[in-house]
């Protein structure tokens, strides 16, 4: 099998019975592991963007949770199960948008419930990896799934970082751009740049350059400008690709601040909007978007760059990590279990009655 570029991209490896995240603030410059000792510290590594991405958050957190019962189990053989529901909230915690967290612990926990062996930590890290090998192999069927909506060679925007990075490896959004490129549909990938943590400029330029899969960076205020004056071009932006943190049973999307706007853009311009995510980001749970947790982080993040405080002092901010685009923009939705076009709660559900 020939090895590509993308595999050799891993934010998450178990290796040596440790947990090691590569250090994505440090990227591209650096590509450094640390490796996590404790539940608290695997927490503070998903707050603090160590790993970010909603698939690779809840990865994390799996692992996350082996790493609590083994602590746990030494501690107290007898008690385990019901102190280890300590270090599930404490990873609950760590970010509230991303819904594939919440999936990850609900199915530890269930796991958990039911385990009677006398090592549950060997039991639990198998669970772990079929999760982190599970979204891998989802990727690349929605890779493919998502390439094939793709009509005649353009070029496609992308927002935030939604690569291998952002989850088991191979990536939603990136990994329809992946399978497209593969099958020549792909002229030219333009990246938003995606302040403040810069995921576009950093991470998914990064990932583009590796493949030589063509990438143009773009201030965000540049999107609307590309698509309109780019439609005379030999490379019309004809789709716009995002991946999300959380898409409601309605099929509202959250995603990367500045998404929403895109897809207004999109529809004022007559391109397609395509949402790529796996079915552990749709939440059955949530009617629309208003439900959706909006992370609001340190305004830091904005009053500054590159940890030098640019803003006029005593100028405020506001700092909202995602957005919710409505449905009703949405023209598909991609997953591993099929494609929904125009979504709503019916088709929606209708897809998941297909997950196991
Ligand atoms: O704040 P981040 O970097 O965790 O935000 C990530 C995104 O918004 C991604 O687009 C989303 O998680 C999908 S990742 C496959």
């Amino acid at each position: 099998m020939t090895v590509k570029a993308y595999d050799s991209i891993k934010p998450i490896i178990w290796q040596d019975d440790t947990l090691q995240l590569l250090d994505q603030r440090l990227l591209p410059a650096e590509h450094t592991y640390i490796s996590l000792n404790n539940v608290t510290e695997v927490a503070q590594a998903i707050t603090d963007m160590v790993v970010r991405g909603a698939p690779a958050i809840g990865i994390t957190a799996a692992y996350g949770i082996v790493i609590a019962a083994r602590a746990r189990f030494a501690d107290n053989a007898d008690n385990w199960q019901q102190a280890i529901e300590d270090d599930l909230q404490i990873l609950a915690q760590s970010r509230p948008t991303a819904v594939n967290l919440f999936w990850a612990i609900d199915l530890m926990r269930e796991v958990i419930k039911g385990l009677a062996v006398a090592d549950p930590a060997a039991t639990l890290l198998s669970i772990a990896k079929q999760i982190h090998e599970d979204d891998i192999a989802a990727n690349v069927k929605m890779g493919n799934l998502g390439a094939q909506l793709i009509e005649g060679k353009c070029a496609v925007l992308t927002h935030c970082n939604a690569g291998a990075l952002a989850t088991g490896g191979y990536g939603t959004a990136l990994g329809v751009i992946r399978s497209a490129f593969e099958q020549d549909k792909i002229s030219l990938v333009y990246a938003d740049e995606t302040r403040p943590w810069l995921q576009g400029a950093r991470l998914t330029a990064w990932e583009m350059v590796q493949e030589d899969i063509p990438v143009s960076l773009l201030v965000e205020g540049a999107a609307a400008h590309m698509i309109k004056t780019s439609q005379a071009t030999d490379t019309p932006i004809r789709w716009i690709i995002v991946g999300s943190d959380r898409i409601a049973s309605n099929g509202d999307v959250a995603n990367k601040i500045g998404t929403y706007a895109l897809a207004v853009l999109a529809r004022h311009h007559g391109i397609k909007f395509m949402v790529a995510a796996p079915t552990t980001t749709i939440d059955m749970n949530i009617s629309c978007g208003d439900d959706i947790p909006i992370e609001e982080r340190s305004i830091d993040e904005v009053l500054s760059c590159s940890g030098q405080h640019v803003a006029a002092i005593g100028a405020q901010a506001r700092n909202p990590a995602f957005d919710v685009t409505p449905a009703e923009l949405v023209d598909a939705i991609v997953t591993e279990k099929g494609v929904v076009l125009n979504p709503d709660f019916e088709k929606i559900k209708v897809m998941m009655a297909n997950v196991d």
